[in-house]
């Protein structure tokens, strides 16, 4: 069988790609530029073609693996009749009537990515995955058998993927063949779509998402936010607006409320109030809640819900309840987990989108929230290189606790399915020995497990949730 016999007929660019013979192929693109489409073509291209012969599919993480990369290529399976003799569910692996293996694989799981003898290897959205895992895992994993490697991702700042793209762009390596494909090089993106896009995302990140820029992000996370956010006057008038509070709980560190109104007409957001205290008790945080709302002319059952961070689950030693069954005595809460890096675009886009419209507004008295937005930052990985930040903004412990609580507030209010994460971002953390134990309530099984890392920090589920998730 040849891959004719698919229905798939490739867009001009695609063609470029499927007639190019170059061992290393990368394809930096846009969201919807067409590259798992073409990936997918020439994964299932290299397995018909040759018997016998191993491939994997990877990506970010193992759910990522399974819901996107596994679940797509099961619609090409009655297409591909009986080429397939196989589908193993609980492996992701694909064999094939001429011997051929196509595996699904999270970079995340280092362990199950062993193995030499590789004929064909496609890593999507490699520039989520880390430089290690391509270095000294996947691309050593290729030597023996001289098989092929195709990455293609949206960038992800300057890091190794960016790197890896300039040398080759400017031929520095005679193995690798680079692609740039902009979100609009696909014909069947539309202008309404993009004008979408860009209402729902900040110039900077429709030009990474869309335009497949590699956009710096080194300086302010709200690099936007401006006194045009700033408003010196605001009236609540309940029958308009629906008010809402974010909340980032700390006792050590200042816990920081905000108080939010949201036209749901105009899609705006008003913060019209804030509270930013270190080591309040649950009584007096309740206490100041209500006194703040009454200053509004407001009471708790005006507020529709509170939105929280998933670590606020874990249990308070001081009052022995967490904050979040603590305050759901009385409010409504949420606290779902989330990605930092998608909650943080969802921010920009309201503090200004790629229209030029601004839809958050802080009132001025909220000097610790304004504070804070222009504080929040990334930090260079090295000092030599300001180019190439840390993907999250620095917890330094100043301008994180309002920033947080702004965006739990954003990511659970606006929810989209892309904002959700199920594994609260654990994979990205490793745990340091030898430091103090904490105990934190599992988000999953909601009973207590003793971490070593804060309970700010994941995991957040305990050792018997995490593996019944893998
Ligand atoms: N050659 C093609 N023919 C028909 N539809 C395509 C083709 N290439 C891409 N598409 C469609 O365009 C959309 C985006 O493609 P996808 O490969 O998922 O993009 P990306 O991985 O770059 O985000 C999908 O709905 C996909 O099915
Ligand atoms: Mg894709």
């Amino acid at each position: 069988m040849s891959l004719k016999t698919l229905t798939y007929k490739p867009f001009d660019h695609q063609i470029d790609l499927h007639t190019d013979e170059h061992r290393f192929k990368a394809i930096v693109g846009g969201r919807r530029a067409g590259k798992s489409k073409s990936a997918f073509a020439e994964i299932l291209k290299h397995t018909l073609s040759y018997p016998n012969v191993l491939c994997w599919w990877i990506a970010p993480t193992y759910s990522e693996a399974r819901e996107i990369g596994f679940e797509d290529f099961k619609r090409y399976r009655e297409e591909l009749g009986p080429a397939v003799v196989n589908v193993n569910e609980s492996l992701m692996r694909v064999e094939f009537s001429n011997g051929s293996k196509l595996y699904f694989k999270g970079a995340d799981r280092k362990d199950s990515l062993r193995g030499r003898g590789l004929d064909y290897l496609v890593i999507d959205e490699a520039a989520f995955v880390l430089k290690e895992t391509w270095q000294k895992v996947l691309r050593p994993a290729l030597s023996d058998k001289q098989g092929k490697a195709l990455l293609i991702s949206t960038p992800n700042g300057r890091n190794w993927f960016y790197e890896l793209y300039s040398r080759v762009r400017d031929n520095k390596d005679k193995s690798w063949k680079a692609y740039h494909w902009p979100s609009q090089i696909n014909p069947l993106i539309t202008e309404d779509e993009i004008f979408q896009a860009r209402a729902e995302l900040s110039s900077n990140d429709f030009r990474q998402e869309y335009l497949a820029e590699f956009v710096t992000r080194s300086g302010q996370v709200y690099e936007d936010f401006g006194q045009d956010n700033v408003i010196d006057s605001f009236d609540i008038d309940i029958n308009k607006y629906d008010i809402y509070l974010g909340a980032d709980f700390g006792y050590a560190n200042p816990a920081s409320l905000v108080f939010m109104a949201i036209d749901p007409l105009r899609n705006e957001v008003y913060q019209f109030d804030e509270i930013y205290q270190k080591k309040m008790s649950m009584e007096v945080m309740l206490h100041k809640i209500k006194e703040t709302l009454n200053t509004h002319g407001l009471t708790i059952s005006d507020v529709q819900a509170i939105y929280t961070d998933p670590a606020g689950n874990a249990e308070e030693i001081t009052s022995g309840i967490s904050p979040v069954d603590y305050l759901r005595k009385t409010f409504t809460v949420f606290n779902k987990g989330t990605h930092i890096a998608p909650g943080l675009q969802l921010v920009r886009s309201f503090v200004l989108n790629a229209n030029g419209q601004r839809r958050f507004f802080i009132h001025e008295r909220c000097t610790e929230t304004v504070r804070s937005f222009y504080g929040y930052t990334y930090r260079p990985v090295t000092q030599s290189n300001e180019d190439l930040v840390h993907e999250e903004p620095d917890k330094d412990g100043i301008h994180d606790h309002a920033c947080d609580a702004v965006r739990y507030f954003f990511v659970n209010r606006f929810d989209h399915a892309l904002w959700i994460a199920d594994s609260v971002d654990q994979y990205e953390y490793t745990l340091k020995p030898g430091k103090q134990t904490f105990i934190k309530r599992c988000y999953g099984c909601k009973k207590p497990f003793p971490s070593k890392s804060p309970k700010d920090r994941p995991p957040f589920l305990c050792n018997d949730c995490f593996r019944a998730k893998e």
